[in-house]
């Protein structure tokens, strides 16, 4: 059971105060869980400096737990260690597992599993786990040989999968998502023969990247880096993985600091992965003042700190189809921008927003239009009119993180004080968020 579905705390949120000071977002949660996921299956033990202490990355611990993988305790600014069980060590789970509110958890252990001949696997979340498509990795995994069954004639969890001996396949994928590319990725390790994923868009490439660190046979080919090759046979060995700062989790205080007058905030150790950095690209065009600081490279991952002041009278912007990988989970947030800046924001093709935790596109316009937003929702995005004012009234994440810290941002700037019911949705990706908000806030 997700921990964080038990209680739904409603929080008051005052209006105004600005941003101030430096700050240290959590460990990037694509990172965490892919350090968690490669380590179970490498040879010896792997060491992760900077994890993600929420729930997610603590719902993929516990399944591979499950699966006989010992993994220290998970906790805020200690080193992990992850006892690697090699790739064909996972045991048969005597329980069903649980990934939480997780798609990252449920996606990669589908791939992890669906080539383990002989075992049975039985996989679920939460509600708005149960709700989320799972057949776009079902599928792929189906032409490699995979068996797994589920409501919904195989889309929706609880899924059940019964490993198999897989092959490899050339397969394309319908959906630029990085869930599905490296669901393929894992499966492939084992497969016999290569395997060839074919992206329509290039997503985050974490899974290469560290796939590669670890050993793996992987090629990355094509235009934009979207063919990807892995070749069985290399066992995995274990690493020490150094987890950047999650730019999903500074998008806030990126668009917060942006926006609120008198603020002035830096950012310290933000991954900077180009396929993660479109929200940057956004914040350019609105013409906000934003400088990378220290650029380096740490682990395979670019990082660097970054520092960002108010500026008055920001852009509006257009963020289309071939931007979304880039900044999917940033879109909330940037919805709230667009409601600050001078003109009309178009967002387009994101229609995969209405499959995440929430259909973040309704529940942004929603809850925006209910502080006096004008925002116009399209079956695959938003229009968003700039320069009418907010003002605080009762919000609701609808248990969406990514919802709640940007509503959060969102009453800092509207005129008289709000509420947010399903507050602590936040723990999911950024179990101090309210806390930084507040020794930020000035
Ligand atoms: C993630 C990929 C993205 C993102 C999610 C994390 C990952 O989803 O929205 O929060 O870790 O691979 P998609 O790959 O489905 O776009």
């Amino acid at each position: 059971m997700n921990i964080n579905s038990q209680k739904q705390i409603t929080r008051d949120l005052k209006s105004g105060g600005r941003l101030v000071g430096n700050v240290q977002v959590p460990g990037d949660k694509s990172i965490s869980h892919r350090a968690l996921l490669f380590g179970a299956i490498a040879e010896g033990v792997t060491t992760i400096e900077g994890l993600l202490p929420a729930e997610d990355p603590i719902s993929t611990a516990s399944c591979l737990r499950a699966m006989g993988v010992e993994i220290s305790n998970i906790e805020k600014n200690k080193r992990v260690e992850v006892h690697g069980v090699g790739l064909y060590g996972l045991k048969e789970p005597e329980e069903i597992l649980n990934c939480g509110n997780s798609g990252t958890t449920m996606r990669l252990i589908l791939g992890l599993l669906a080539g383990q001949p002989g075992h049975h696997f039985v996989l679920t979340g939460d509600s708005s786990l149960r709700r989320r498509p799972m057949k776009r990795v079902g599928q792929p995994l189906k032409l490699m040989g995979a068996q797994i069954n589920g409501r919904s004639n195989g889309d929706l969890a609880p899924l059940s999968v019964a490993g198999q001996k897989l092959h490899g396949a050339v397969i394309g994928t319908p959906v630029a998502s990085a869930q599905v590319k490296s669901a393929i990725l894992l499966a492939a390790l084992r497969a016999e023969g290569s395997t060839t994923v074919i992206e329509p868009a290039h997503s985050r490439d974490h899974s290469e990247r560290m796939l590669k660190a670890f050993g793996a046979q992987i090629e990355i080919g094509g235009e934009m880096g979207r063919h990807i090759n892995v070749r069985p046979g290399s066992t995995l060995r274990c690493q020490q993985v150094v987890v950047p700062g999650d730019i999903s989790s500074a998008a806030f205080w990126l668009v917060g600091a942006s926006l609120i007058p008198g603020s002035e905030i830096t950012i310290e150790n933000v991954g900077l992965n180009p396929t993660r950095t479109g929200i940057l690209e956004v914040l350019k065009q609105m013409d906000a003042q934003i400088e990378i600081l220290n650029p380096r490279d740490v682990a395979g991952e670019p990082v660097g700190d970054i520092h960002v002041k108010h500026k008055s009278l920001l852009r509006a912007f257009t963020i289309n189809e071939e931007m979304i990988p880039r900044l999917v989970d940033e879109v909330p947030v940037l919805a709230v921008a667009g409601c600050f800046c001078q003109g009309e924001s178009k967002i387009t093709g994101a229609a995969e927003l209405r499959v995440k935790e929430t259909d973040r596109l309704a529940v942004m316009a929603k809850q925006l239009r209910a502080m006096g937003g004008n925002i116009i929702e399209k079956p695959d995005g938003l229009i968003i009119q700039g320069g009418h004012e907010l003002h605080g009234t009762t919000l609701d994440s609808e248990t969406d993180h990514r919802v709640a810290m940007s509503l959060a941002i969102a009453s800092m700037l509207a005129k008289g004080n709000s509420s947010l019911k399903n507050s602590n949705a936040s723990e999911v990706s950024y179990p101090d968020f309210w806390t930084d908000l507040e020794k930020l806030r000035n």
